[in-house]
C-alpha cells in the first residue's frame, strides 16, 4: 500500500535541556556528525512532508541558525511563553497554512535514532485504520517518566496520562507513549484549542488531545514499535553517548552489509553522512566524518581520522590525519601523514612519512615521500619531492604559492622560498634554498662548495670520543690491508 505525503511534520524542538549542562542547546548535540535536530530533520524528510515546522524557543537564535544551515525550506515556529507539547505543536500549525488537511506527523528532536521508515509505517497504520489520531507506542520494561497509554476494552486508545498526573494503578502500565504521533490535521487543530493547563505540570499537554479526540466518538490507535532505540530521547551526556554508539553500530553494520569490510566495529566511527564504496577495508582505530566519500577497494587505518575527504577508487591511507582532502584513485597516503584542508593528491601519487600538506595540489604519480611540509604549492604530474623539504610559504607576514612543474627531481631538504617556481622536468640539488625560479631542465643548486679542514677535531676537540674514534680510524687507514688466507707479498 502507498501512503500519500504527509501535509507537514513537526518537530518538537522548544525544550531546554537543562540536564545536558551546556551552554550548547540539548538539540544542538551531535552524534554521527549531525546534531539530534539534524537527525530529526533527516527522518521527517525522508518521508517527503508537504511543510516541515520545527518549534523553537529555548537558545532560539542558535537553533533558527542551525536550522536555516541545515535545511532552508523548513518552517521555523516561535513557541510563546505557553508551556509543553501541546503548545508547541499549536505554534506550528500557527505557522502553517490555515486550510492544512491531510495527515500531521509530530516528532521530537532529541530522539536521533527514528528512522524514516518508521514515520512510514506510522503513516501506514494510520491510514490503514482511519484513525483520527495514531500515536506510537512502546512496552517497557521501567515505564518511569514516560506517559501511559490507556486503552479502552476494544484495545483502542482512550487516552494518554502523564507520569506526574497518574494513580498508582495507572503506574503499573507498561505502554508508554514515545512521543510520536500521526494526527489527522483538522482534529488536531480542534482538539488543542481545547486542551488546557490543569494539570500537575501546569503545561498544555498534546497528550490530552488523543483522550479529547476519543470523547468525540473518533477512533484513535497504537502503533506498538519494537526497536526502542528510535523512540529513546536524549535527556544528558550519558544518554547521548549511548546512542551515539548504538546509532554507529547500525551505521557500521549497514556498510558491511553493503560490502565494506571492518576489522574491529568497536573501533570504528562512520558518521551518517559518509558515503563508502564496495570492497573498501577499515582497518582498526579509524573515524570517518562529515560528508566523506569513499571509493571501492579503498583501503583506510589502522589510526586514521578523516572528515570531509575524498578518496578514489583503489587508494589506500594508513595512520592519517586529515580533513577537506581529496585523494585520487590508486594514490597512497602515510603513515604518519596530515592533510590539511585543499590538498587534492592526483591518481597514483604518494604523501608518505611525516609528511604535512595545506592547499597543495600535487599531480597524477607525484610523490612526496619523506618528512615535508608542502603548504600553497601546486605540483605537476610525475614529479618526486626529495625527502626533508620544506614549501617555506610564510614570510612573517604573507602567505605565498609555489609552483613545480611536471617530471621535476628535486633534491633532498631542497626550500621553496615563495613565491617562485621551478620548470618541468627541473631538478635542484640537495640542500638547494631555491628563491628564485628555475627554468625547465635546469638544476638549481647554490649550497656553498664543501670544505674540510683536517684535523679539526683532535686540535679543538682533544681527548672527546669524536677524537678517539678519528684517531683509531686513521691508524686503520694507515696500516696496510692484508686480505684473509693471502700470503704478502
Ligand atoms: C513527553 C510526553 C510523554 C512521552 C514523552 C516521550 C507530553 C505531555 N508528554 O513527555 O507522554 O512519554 O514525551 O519522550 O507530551 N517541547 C517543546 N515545547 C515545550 C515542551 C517540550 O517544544 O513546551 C519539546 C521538547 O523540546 C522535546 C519534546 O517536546 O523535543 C518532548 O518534551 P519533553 O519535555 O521531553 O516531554 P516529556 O515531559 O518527556
Ligand atoms: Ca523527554
Amino acid at each position: 500500500m502507498t501512503t500519500s505525503r504527509p501535509a507537514a511534520v513537526i518537530v518538537l524542538a522548544a525544550g531546554e535541556g537543562t540536564r545536558m549542562n551546556s551552554a550548547t542547546p540539548k538539540v544542538l548535540h551531535a552524534i554521527g556528525g549531525r546534531t539530534l535536530l539534524g537527525h530529526a530533520i533527516a527522518a521527517a524528510r525522508g518521508v517527503q512532508p508537504v511543510h516541515l515546522a520545527i518549534v523553537v524557543r529555548h537558545e532560539r537564535d542558535l537553533v533558527a541558525a542551525h536550522i536555516a544551515r541545515v535545511d532552508p525550506g523548513a518552517v521555523i515556529a516561535d513557541q510563546d511563553e505557553v508551556k509543553g507539547t501541546g503548545r508547541a505543536t499549536e505554534c506550528a500549525l500557527d505557522a502553517l497554512p490555515p486550510d492544512l488537511q491531510g495527515t500531521v506527523l509530530v516528532t521530537c528532536g532529541d530522539v536521533p535514532l527514528l528512522a524514516a521508515e518508521t514515520l512510514h509505517a506510522l503513516l501506514e497504520a494510520h491510514a490503514a485504520s482511519q484513525s483520527a489520531a495514531t500515536v506510537v507506542t512502546a512496552l517497557l520494561p521501567d515505564p518511569t517518566g514516560y506517559g501511559r497509554i490507556l486503552r479502552a476494552a476494544d484495545g483502542s486508545v482512550a487516552g494518554i496520562v502523564e507520569q506526574k498526573d497518574a494513580t498508582d494503578a495507572q503506574l503499573e502500565i507498561g505502554e508508554v507513549n514515545s512521543g510520536l504521533y500521526a494526527f489527522d490535521a483538522t482534529v488536531l487543530r480542534k482538539a488543542l484549542a481545547q486542551v488546557g493547563t490543569d494539570n500537575a505540570q501546569g503545561e498544555k499537554y498534546l497528550t490530552d488531545v488523543l483522550g479529547i479526540a476519543r470523547r468525540q466518538g473518533l477512533l484513535v490507535s497504537a502503533h506498538v514499535i519494537q526497536d526502542l532505540w528510535q523512540t529513546e530521547g536524549v535527556n544528558d551526556r550519558v544518554q547521548l553517548s549511548r546512542l551515539g554508539a548504538e546509532l554507529n553500530r547500525r551505521i557500521v553494520e549497514g556498510w558491511m552489509r553493503a560490502g565494506v569490510t571492518v576489522i574491529d566495529p568497536a573501533t570504528t566511527w562512520i558518521d551518517a553522512d559518509v558515503t563508502l564504496g564496495r570492497d573498501v577495508t577499515i582497518h582498526p582505530q579509524t573515524q570517518i566524518h562529515g560528508a566523506s566519500t569513499i571509493g571501492d577497494d579503498v583501503v583506510l587505518g589502522p589510526d586514521t581520522t578523516l572528515t570531509d575527504v575524498e578518496i578514489g577508487i583503489g587508494a589506500s591511507v594508513i595512520r592519517t590525519h586529515g580533513s577537506l582532502a581529496v585523494i585520487g584513485a590508486g594514490a597512497t597516503v602515510g603513515p604518519f601523514a596530515y592533510l590539511r584542508p585543499g590538498t587534492e593528491l592526483g591518481a597514483n601519487g604518494k604523501i608518505g612519512t611525516f609528511v604535512e600538506t595545506k592547499n597543495a595540489q600535487i599531480g597524477a604519480g607525484s610523490k612526496v615521500p619523506h618528512l615535508t611540509y608542502v603548504g600553497d604549492a601546486t605540483i605537476g604530474e610525475h614529479s618526486n619531492i626529495g625527502a626533508s623539504s620544506v614549501f617555506v610559504n610564510y614570510d612573517g607576514v604573507n602567505k605565498s604559492r609555489t609552483t613545480i612543474g611536471s617530471h621535476c627531481r628535486t633534491g633532498s631538504d631542497t626550500m621553496f622560498v615563495a613565491p617562485v617556481t621551478v620548470g618541468d622536468g627541473a631538478y635542484t640539488g640537495a640542500g638547494t634554498v631555491v628563491r628564485k625560479d628555475v627554468p625547465p631542465g635546469a638544476l638549481a643548486i647554490n649550497v656553498a662548495p664543501q670544505r674540510n679542514l683536517l684535523d679539526w677535531v683532535q686540535d679543538k676537540r682533544p681527548g672527546t670520543a669524536s677524537a678517539q674514534a678519528a684517531a683509531a680510524a686513521a691508524a686503520r687507514d694507515s696500516s696496510p690491508i692484508v686480505p684473509e688466507g693471502k700470503p704478502t707479498a
